[in-house]
C-alpha cells in the first residue's frame, strides 16, 4: 500500500520586510543578508495571527467536507504554542468543523514536531487505510530586534493531509534518526524571543545531517545517484547549501543536486524561518518550482529540531503531480504582500497579547484572512 502526502497548503502573513532595507537598518552589507545567510524578504506576523490562526488559514485552502469527515486524527507540530496545556490542534480542529471523532494534539522538539507528526501518521494510516491524518506545522520565528537572528526571522503554517493513495509523494518508510542533549537553541517558557548559539547550531545541524544521511545510506542501500533532490530544514536557505555541499563534494550528483536545490529554496528565501514548516515549505517550493520533476523520482528530506534531533526520510514523487496546482496560490499570496518600512515592523514586532494575561482587543479592520485572533477575553482567545 502507498502511504503519503496527498495534499499540502502554505499560509504566512500579508506583511513583509526586505532584506536590503533591514541590512541598511542594522549597518550591515546588503550582501551578508542576500548572499551570505541567502534571505530576500522575511514575513511579519501581525498581532491578529497566531499559530492557531495561521494553520487553520493554511489547512482551510485544501480540505473538503469529505477530508475534514474522513479525518481522524490532527497533529499540530509547533515551538510557538499558545498554551502550556491545551493544544493548538483542537482549536484548529473546532475552527475547521473537522469531525469530532478524532485524535488532536501537539508535538514539541523543535523545528521538528511536524516530521514526528508525519511519521505518526504514516503508521497510522497504514494501519487504517481508509483514515486520513492532518498534520500541521506553525510558528512564529522571534530572535529579537537588533539580534544576529534577526535576520533569520519569519513565520507561516503548512498543512498536509496524509492519506493512502496520495496525490503528491508517497513515502518510502525508511528513515534514519538521531538525537543528543545539546543546547543550540531554546525557549523557556518565561519568554517570548528564542535564546540560541547561532554558529555552533549550524555546526550541530550538519553533523546531525551526515550522521542520519550516512546512516539512511548503510540501512537502505542507496547514494547519492537515487537522488533527484534533497529537501532541508531551511532556518536560512544558505544552512541547506552549507549541509548539500558537505556530501556532494564533487560525486556525479552534485550539478543536478545544487540545481535542484535552488527550486527548493525559492519560497524560504521569500519567507524566512518559520520553524517547524520550514521543510515543508521548502518541498512545496520543490514541487511547485521545479522544471525537471518526474514520477517516481526520489526526494530526500532532512529535518532538524535543535536541542536536537534530526531525521532524514525519503519519498516518491507520484504519477500525476500538478506543480502549476501547487504554485499557483503560494505565488498568489507572496506577490500580493504589504512591504513595510523597518520603523513599522519594528512597531508590529512589539506588539501582541499583553503577557499579563488580562483582557485586550485587537482592530481587526485590517486582517482580511478567514480566521484571526481578535484578542482576549476571561483568559479566553478570541
Ligand atoms: N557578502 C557576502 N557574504 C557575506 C558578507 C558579504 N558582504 N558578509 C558576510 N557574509 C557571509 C559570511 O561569510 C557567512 O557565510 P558562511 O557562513 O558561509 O561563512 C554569512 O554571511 C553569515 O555571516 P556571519 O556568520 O558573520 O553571520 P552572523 O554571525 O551575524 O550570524 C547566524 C549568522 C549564526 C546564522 C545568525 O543569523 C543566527 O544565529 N541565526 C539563528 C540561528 C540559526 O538559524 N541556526 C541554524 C541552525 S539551528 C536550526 O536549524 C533550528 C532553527 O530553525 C533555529
Amino acid at each position: 500500500m502507498i502511504v503519503g502526502i496527498d495534499k499540502i497548503a502554505f499560509f504566512t502573513s500579508p506583511y513583509y520586510i526586505d532584506m536590503t532595507d533591514l541590512a541598511n537598518a542594522r549597518g550591515e552589507d546588503p550582501n551578508k543578508y542576500l548572499i551570505g545567510i541567502g534571505q530576500q524578504k522575511q514575513s511579519v506576523i501581525p498581532p491578529t495571527q497566531d499559530v492557531v490562526t495561521l494553520a487553520a488559514n493554511a489547512a482551510d485552502e485544501i480540505l473538503d467536507e469529505a477530508d475534514k469527515q474522513a479525518i481522524d486524527m490532527v497533529i499540530f507540530g509547533t515551538e510557538s504554542g499558545i498554551d502550556q496545556s491545551k493544544s493548538a490542534a483542537i482549536y484548529v480542529q473546532s475552527l475547521l468543523g473537522i469531525g469530532k471523532s478524532a485524535r488532536s494534539f501537539e508535538i514539541k522538539q523543535a523545528c521538528y514536531g511536524a516530521t514526528a507528526g508525519i511519521q505518526m501518521a504514516f503508521d497510522h494510516v497504514t494501519q487504517h487505510p481508509k483514515s486520513k491524518v492532518l498534520v500541521l506545522a506553525a510558528d512564529i520565528a522571534r530572535y529579537g530586534l537588533n539580534t544576529p537572528g534577526e535576520v533569520t526571522q519569519g513565520g507561516g503554517a503548512v498543512a498536509m493531509l496524509i492519506t493512502a493513495q496520495p496525490d503528491i509523494l508517497a513515502l518510502d518508510g525508511q528513515s534514519a534518526f538521531y538525537s543528543d542533549d545539546i543546547m543550540d537553541f531554546w525557549r523557556p517558557a518565561y519568554r517570548r524571543e528564542a535564546l540560541v548559539d547561532g554558529h555552533y547550531s549550524t555546526d550541530v545541524y550538519i553533523d546531525f545531517f551526515n550522521r542520519t544521511w550516512n546512516q539512511y545510506q548503510a540501512q537502505t542501500n542507496r547514494h547519492l545517484d537515487d537522488f533527484k533532490a534533497i529537501a532541508f530544514h531551511l532556518p536560512f536557505t544558505k544552512m541547506g547549501l552549507k549541509a548539500l555541499r558537505s556530501v556532494v563534494h564533487d560525486h556525479p550528483s552534485a550539478v543536478g543536486l545544487l540545481e535542484q536545490f535552488e527550486f527548493s529554496r525559492q519560497y524560504n528565501a521569500l519567507v524566512g524561518n518559520l520553524y517547524t514548516g520550514s521543510l515543508y515549505l521548502s518541498l512545496l517550493s520543490l514541487l511547485a518550482n521545479s522544471d525537471d520533476l518526474k514520477p517516481g523520482d526520489r526526494i530526500g528530506l532532512f529535518s532538524y529540531g535543535s536541542g536536537a534531533q534530526g531525521e532524514f526520510y525519503s519519498g516518491k514523487i507520484i504519477a500525476d503531480l500538478q506543480s502549476q496546482k501547487l504554485a499557483e496560490p503560494v505565488n498568489h499570496l507572496l506577490n500580493n504582500r504589504i512591504k513595510l518600512t523597518i520603523s513599522e515592523y519594528e512597531k508590529m514586532y512589539q506588539q501582541g497579547l499583553p503577557m499579563n494575561g488580562r483582557d485586550y482587543e485587537f482592530d481587526i479592520t485590517k486582517d482580511h484572512n478567514r480566521f484571526v485572533l481578535a484578542g482576549r477575553k476571561a483568559n479566553r482567545r478570541l
